[in-house]
């Protein structure tokens, strides 16, 4: 199963989610992988080293012969590894235009390491650019997190076209597995209108758990921890980890 983890508004909590989802199904005992496709490299940074880092996610879509375990990395989280990204990323798509496979590149590489995990993740690029079009081929499901503040559906007419697009010929079988909603301020009767708007949009779609807004998922990153080990009883763990729960049964 791959996810891929798009909305091309930045600011939504695409990386949180990324960073704390993945942990989660880790934690839960699955074989999981995290690719980070965000030229910003915020999901690595949680995870890796910046020097450290030689192959990353670059040489995934240019180096077809070489070992994809030269791009690999375990984490400090057992069973969660990590494809990283690193600023190069940011000419992949210049590279990329005009080749005729151009958005295969990824799942022509995932097809050899798929078997090894029970959940690939894509982190994605606040774009609907050749990136984030490549995660939607090489992906069987895309979780959409959208934001609960004002504007909040501006722009996923266009995620949702070039969803139904990636459907209509290279990818029929990619489906959407659901709409998170984040950032939720529950003192506030705006989060709640937007809340009860996107459900009302996206219906059963919406997973019933959702993200409040909290300080401790915002300061985790900066700690190189994820929520389970920055902060194990904030609103954050548990939220993600009912998350994580509600994703497993939907796979
Ligand atoms: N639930 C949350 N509560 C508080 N801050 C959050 C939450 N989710 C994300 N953030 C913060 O908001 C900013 C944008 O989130 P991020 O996950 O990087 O979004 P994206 O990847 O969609 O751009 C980051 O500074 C992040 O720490
Ligand atoms: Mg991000």
């Amino acid at each position: 199963m791959i996810i891929v983890i798009a909305n091309q508004k930045g600011g939504v909590g695409k990386t949180t989610t990324a960073i704390n989802l993945s942990a989660a199904c880790a934690l839960s005992d699955k074989r999981v992988l995290l690719i980070d496709l965000d030229p910003q490299g915020n999901s690595s940074l949680s995870f890796v080293e910046p020097q450290t880092v030689d192959g990353s996610a670059f040489e995934l879509f240019t180096e077809p012969n070489e070992p994809w375990s030269n791009f690999i990395y375990p984490t400090k989280v057992e069973k969660l590894d990590i494809v990283p990204s690193k600023i190069s990323l940011a000419k992949l798509e210049a590279k990329l235009v005009g080749d005729f496979d151009a958005i295969f590149r990824l799942r022509d590489r995932l097809e050899e390491i798929r078997a090894h995990y029970d959940l690939i993740f894509i982190d994605t690029p606040p774009t609907l650019g050749l990136i984030t079009v490549n995660a939607l081929v090489a992906a069987t499901r895309v979780l959409i997190p959208i934001q609960s503040s004002y504007f909040a559906l501006e722009g996923t007419d266009d995620l949702l076209e070039t969803i139904e697009k990636v459907r209509s010929r290279p990818n029929p079988d990619l489906e959407i597995i659901g709409v998170l909603v984040t950032l939720f301020d529950k003192r506030t009767s705006l989060s709640k209108d937007v809340e009860a708007h996107i459900r009302q949009v996206f219906g059963t779609k919406t997973f019933e758990t959702l993200i409040s807004r909290s300080v401790r998922l915002e300061e985790s990153p900066a700690h190189k921890e994820t929520i389970f080990t920055y902060a194990p009883k904030s609103s954050g763990a548990n939220e993600y980890q009912q998350l994580s729960a509600e994703v497993l049964k939907r796979v």
